[in-house]
Parts: C-alpha cells; sequence; structure tokens
C-alpha cells in the first residue's frame, strides 16, 4: 500500500477488520469445521484464534507501527542486514497463492448473487441446489469467467488506490451483512431438524478430533485473521500511535470470530434440516444456504442482498491481498501502480485458471498457503519479537496509546515461549507427516 492511499479516515483498525472478515469466515470455516467432525474442533479454533493468534495479530501490527513501513520494508528497517525481510518474500508468494483460488469462491459468490437476481435460485429443491453447484464447481469455463471478473473489480480498485472510498462503504455493508447473518440464524434455528445442526456445532466430541483436525484449525485460525504473511504489519504502519493497538486487535479477532461462528449458526442447522452433508466441503455454504431463502419472507431479495454483501466482504479480502503484491513491486522494484496492478491481477487469473480446471490443485493451493505458509510465516513474526524488536520496544509500542498493560509480562512469555512452541511443534509434525506419507 502506497503510503498516500490509506489514510481511511475510518481508522486502519476498520481497515485491518475488512481483510479479516471475508470468504475465510463464511465459506471456508464451516467447512472445515464440517470435515473434522464439528464442536471439538470449534473448541481448539477458539483457544488457537485468542491464545495463539491474536498474539501474533498485535506482533505484525506493533511491528509495522515501529517501522512505519509495509512488510518488506518493515523488515528492511528494524533488522538491517540481514535475513528477516524474506518473511515479506514468502508472503508475496502466499498472496499469489491465495488469489488463485479465493478469487474463484468470490467469482462464485459473484455468480450466485446474480443468479438470485435473475430468480435462478428461487423454489428449487436441497437437491437440486447441490447439482447446480457441482455444475458450477465442474465447468472450468463459467468459474474462470466469473473469477476473472472478480479479479478485474480488485484491480480496478487496487489501480487506482481508492482503498478509501471502499473502506467507506464496507463501513455501512459489513454491519448490514452481521446484521442480516444475525437474521438468518435466527431461520436457521427454528427450522425442523435445526437442534441437530446446533449439537453438531457445539456438542465437543473428541474422539473426532484428529491432529489434522487441529492442524487445521491453526491455519484456519491464521486464514481469518490474515496473518503470517505481512498483510497485517503493513496495516499496522498504518495506525496513528494514539491507537490502542491491544484492544483494536482484541476487537478485530471477536468480530472476526463472531462472524464466523454466527455463519456456522446459520449453516448447520440449515444442512441437518436439509438433509446435507456436513464434510461434503468448499460447496458447503453455497448448497445449505440458498435453501433458507426460499423458506423465508422475501427470501429473494434477501438472497440477492446477501450474496452482493458476500460478494463485498471478499472484495475488502482480495484488496487487501493483491496490495502486498502490487505494493512489493512498486516500491522495491520500480513499478508504476496501474501496469504493476494489471501485470499482478494477469498473473493471478493465469493460476486462478488452474484451480479451476482442478480440484486437486485448488485443495493443494488452499492447503499450502493456509496450513504451511502461514504459520511458516507467523512462526518467523513472532521469533522477531524476543530476538530483533526486543521486550521492550514491543512494550512500548503496546503501551504508545498511554494505557499501561498490566498483564504485559504474561502477554510477553505467551509470545516468546507458547506460541513459537505451538506454532513450531504443529508445523513440524505437519511437514514430517506429509514427508512419509
Ligand atoms: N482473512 C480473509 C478471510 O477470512 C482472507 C485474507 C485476506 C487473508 N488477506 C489475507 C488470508 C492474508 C491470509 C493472509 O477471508
Amino acid at each position: 500500500m502506497a503510503r498516500e492511499v490509506f489514510n481511511s479516515k475510518m481508522g486502519a483498525i476498520a481497515a485491518a477488520a475488512g481483510s479479516a472478515v471475508g470468504l475465510g469466515n463464511i465459506w471456508r470455516f464451516p467447512y472445515v469445521l464440517g470435515e473434522n467432525g464439528g464442536g471439538a474442533f470449534l473448541f481448539v479454533y477458539i483457544l488457537f484464534t485468542f491464545l495463539i493468534a491474536v498474539p501474533i495479530l498485535l506482533s505484525e501490527l506493533a511491528i509495522g507501527r515501529r517501522a512505519g513501513k509495509p512488510v518488506l520494508g518493515a523488515f528492511k528497517a528494524l533488522a538491517p542486514g540481514t535475513k528477516w525481510h524474506l518473511i515479506g518474500y514468502s508472503g508475496v508468494f502466499c498472496a499469489f497463492l491465495i488469489l488463485s483460488f479465493y478469487a474463484i469462491v468470490s467469482g462464485w459468490t459473484l455468480l450466485y448473487a446474480y443468479r438470485a437476481v435473475v430468480g435462478e435460485l428461487a423454489a428449487i429443491s436441497p437437491d437440486e441446489m447441490t447439482t447446480l453447484y457441482n455444475h458450477t464447481s465442474s465447468d472450468p469455463v463459467v468459474s474462470i469467467i466469473w473469477m476473472f471478473a472478480f479479479i478485474g473489480l480488485t484491480a480496478f480498485v487496487v489501480m487506482r488506490g481508492v482503498q478509501d472510498g471502499i473502506e467507506k462503504y464496507s463501513k455501512i455493508l459489513m454491519p448490514m451483512l452481521l446484521l442480516l447473518i444475525v437474521l438468518l440464524c435466527i431461520r436457521a434455528l427454528t427450522l425442523p431438524g435445526a437442534l441437530d445442526g446446533l449439537a453438531f456445532l457445539l456438542k465437543p466430541d473428541f474422539s473426532k478430533l484428529t491432529f489434522t483436525g487441529i492442524f487445521e484449525a491453526l491455519g484456519q485460525a491464521f486464514f481469518s485473521l490474515s496473518i503470517g504473511m505481512g498483510t497485517m504489519t503493513t496495516y499496522g504502519s498504518y495506525i496513528s500511535r494514539k491507537q490502542n493497538l491491544v484492544s483494536g486487535g482484541f476487537s478485530i479477532a471477536g468480530l472476526d470470530f463472531m462472524i464466523a461462528f454466527l455463519a456456522a449458526v446459520i449453516i448447520f442447522p440449515c444442512a441437518f434440516s436439509f438433509g446435507i452433508s456436513p464434510g461434503q466441503g468448499p460447496g458447503l455454504v453455497f448448497v445449505t444456504l440458498p435453501n433458507i431463502f426460499n423458506q423465508i419472507f422475501m427470501g429473494r431479495a434477501v438472497s440477492i442482498v446477501f450474496f452482493v454483501l458476500l460478494s463485498v466482504a471478499a472484495l475488502t479480502s482480495t484488496i487487501s491481498l493483491l496490495e502486498v503484491v502490487v505494493s512489493f513491486l512498486v516500491s522495491e522494484r520500480g513499478f508504476r501502480r496501474k501496469p504493476a496492478s494489471l501485470l499482478v491481477a494477469g498473473l493471478i487469473g493465469l493460476l486462478g485458471c488452474l484451480c479451476a480446471f482442478s480440484s486437486t490443485i485448488f485443495s493443494l493451493f488452499d492447503n499450502i498457503s493456509a496450513n504451511i505458509l502461514l504459520p511458516g510465516g507467523a512462526l518467523f513474526i513472532v521469533l522477531f519479537i524476543p530476538h530483533v524488536l526486543g521486550k521492550e520496544a514491543f512494550r512500548s509500542e503496546l503501551e504508545a496509546c498511554g494505557t499501561r498493560q498490566r498483564v504485559f509480562g504474561v502477554f510477553y512469555f505467551v509470545i516468546k515461549y507458547i506460541v513459537p512452541v505451538a506454532v513450531g511443534g504443529v508445523l513440524i509434525y505437519q511437514i514430517v507427516n506429509w514427508l512419509i506419507g
């Protein structure tokens, strides 16, 4: 993000929340939870979000604000002459991978908004809804067309550097999305059989939780909060020193968790009520939600609004991802913003085509980025705090707003010992598992 494009009035904290809240909450979280057996996964996810991911989020924000520079520059400024800035390169690579499959799903969201407008989703049975999704996801041409539409939209915004305008809209649209989600929760919970879905979500059955499930909960927590690749470091550099980073970080995580949780409160009752398998994978949101629209007053209008709002939520996230790559080319490689945006958008479109043609590649990119690259990046970011930035500098960042952090000692202990051991342990286990499996 070139520094001049992002002095949004609503504040960088809210912009960071816009990056965090997206398809990760409404599409990815429910499907990964469904694949991993429900309640026990939720329990571990909450633990990881608040104990592991929030400290990393605060580390990223603090590093960015301390340096006053986007990710690559931040590490170069704080640790000159070292290799720490390689975190930035891994972030750029990771942004490419995430965008390639994320743009496909974003394209489907747009397509479903269109289908809602023309009435294609109205009055079709749950089985037909599943068939419709299967047709969509196995038709690369359709996926590619809508993906390019979405990438075009993202590139258009990033190219013009008008994030300000987008943030202004999302300030109104995000609360609307939240409100709509709450209303849908109420309807979902009154469906016949809804309680089975709720039990699936809330009753932890730890016998269903595998090590892979634990590992995916960690990856999902990172993915959902946009941490581990420098997006939040970049955002941190825009936050004023008057802002309280700690309360800001917790608000972002709280909001992000609430939206993911409420999405699940809609989706699982709906799945159980309509006889859809909760573990069916990436199509889950697309085959469950439209059914509920057919059961409510003014359902068609509601479905249009829902998919449009979801597309906007996805857009604020894709903007933050594309910006990572574009700002790298602009500030490190001397590109101009417009050609850089078009070039990167084009390359991502090509990678996206691979994901459209092969669900194996789609899942591979999804897995590698969330479960390997983000935890890997996060591990180095969190090691940076005690080993380079130092305890006092970190404390002074967190307390810059004038509020003393009374539990700083505990918090620092968590960052120095608990987080690296947990993330490192999970990561090593998974890599070994891959190599031998
Ligand atoms: N967090 C976003 C979501 O939940 C996706 C996202 C945006 C992201 N920027 C990111 C994920 C950076 C990882 C890293 O939809």
